[in-house]
């Protein structure tokens, strides 16, 4: 069966890490046609740095492009509180292995999905910045999609301010941008992730893959973890990101309705709020498959299984 052909657009970031070690496991069922990276959990220069880093420890020969530096409209908000300075603390990485491509990650959304042969699967891991800016300076795009699956937004409470989740609170108009172009979209928000805990237990796990990769997310998280899970009250710290590749791999381990979505950008209190109701009328049709439930110890099953599929050196 053919290859799903997919692009993720993430900002690593800890949780974006382990989700681009997921979908680069040996043996995946995705044509990953690159990754896209976009200032958000560190300025761009780090989470392109990272990403590319992160390819070469799994030893994979994938395009990594440099995408927005900022917001459309708000200065940047970073989080290295959470990620660390550099944005992947805990644990040393390899040097990129592959030379700098001179593309922007705009333009690579731009002409991939204006070549494909079929359409593409998007994963957006972190602020809308890049997907936004493409499907405004290319609205035909938008037919090209086969389906976006979003990490953001909260029907709950925010993680960065009370409101909003940090991805659609850093660049607002992005998300709305994004939510508002009609496409296939699938979101993924807090109220899934707070119900993926990386506890102790299963930590340990990771550390006891046996491989290179194991130990490197372990150490991640365990820097990551520390904080974010006490902060919530919580036996760890929500694994965000990782759950939109797991929701493309096992998609059952999910569960969700069609809501109309919406997402605030002119509130100084709310921005970057989502407004989302599954009380559907013809003023606020269903715009969006939002999930609301899953199966965490699912998740932690999968991203065990396929992390150790890297060999002992990294890939298998
Ligand atoms: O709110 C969590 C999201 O914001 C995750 O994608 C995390 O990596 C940050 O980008
Ligand atoms: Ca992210």
């Amino acid at each position: 069966m053919a290859k799903r052909p997919l692009i993720i657009d993430c900002d690593p970031g800890a949780d974006d890490a382990v989700a681009l070690l997921l979908t680069l496991a040996p043996g995946q069922e995705f044509d990953l046609l690159g990754i896209t990276t976009v200032a958000g959990n560190v300025p761009l220069a780090h989470t392109y740095a990272n990403a590319r880093r992160v390819c070469a420890l799994a030893r994979a020969e994938v395009p990594v492009l440099a995408g927005c530096p900022r917001p459309l409209v708000h200065s940047l908000t970073t989080a290295e509180a959470i990620h660390g300075p550099t944005g992947l603390a805990g644990a040393e990485l390899p040097e990129p292995s592959q030379p700098p491509l001179d593309c922007h990650g705009v333009d690579f959304l731009i002409n991939q999905c204006s070549q494909a042969g079929q359409p593409i699967t998007l994963a957006t891991l972190g602020p809308l910045t890049n997907l936004a800016v493409a499907l405004i300076k290319c609205p035909p795009i938008a037919t090209q999609i086969a389906q976006v699956v979003v990490m953001g937004g909260s029907l709950g409470p925010g993680n960065i301010t009370p409101a909003a989740e940090f991805n659609f609170y850093v660049d607002p108009h992005a998300a709305r941008v994004v939510v508002e172009a009609g496409l296939p979209l699938t979101l993924i928000g807090l109220d899934v992730t707070h119900q993926v805990l990386t506890t102790p237990e299963r930590l340990a796990r990771f550390a006891a893959l046996g491989n290179r990769v194991g130990q490197t997310v372990a150490r991640w998280l365990a820097h990551y973890g520390q904080g974010e899970g006490d902060r919530y009250g919580l036996p760890g710290a929500p694994l965000h990101d990782p759950c939109v590749i797991a929701y493309l791999l096992q998609p059952d381990l999910f569960s969700g309705r069609p809501m109309y979505l919406a997402v605030e950008t002119d509130s100084r209190l709310s921005r970057g709020r989502t407004i989302a109701t599954p009380y559907l009328t013809p003023e606020y049709p269903a715009t969006a498959q939002v999930m609301e439930e899953v199966d965490a110890e699912g998740v932690y099953e999968l991203l065990w299984e396929r992390l150790a599929r890297f060999g002992e050196g990294v890939r298998g």
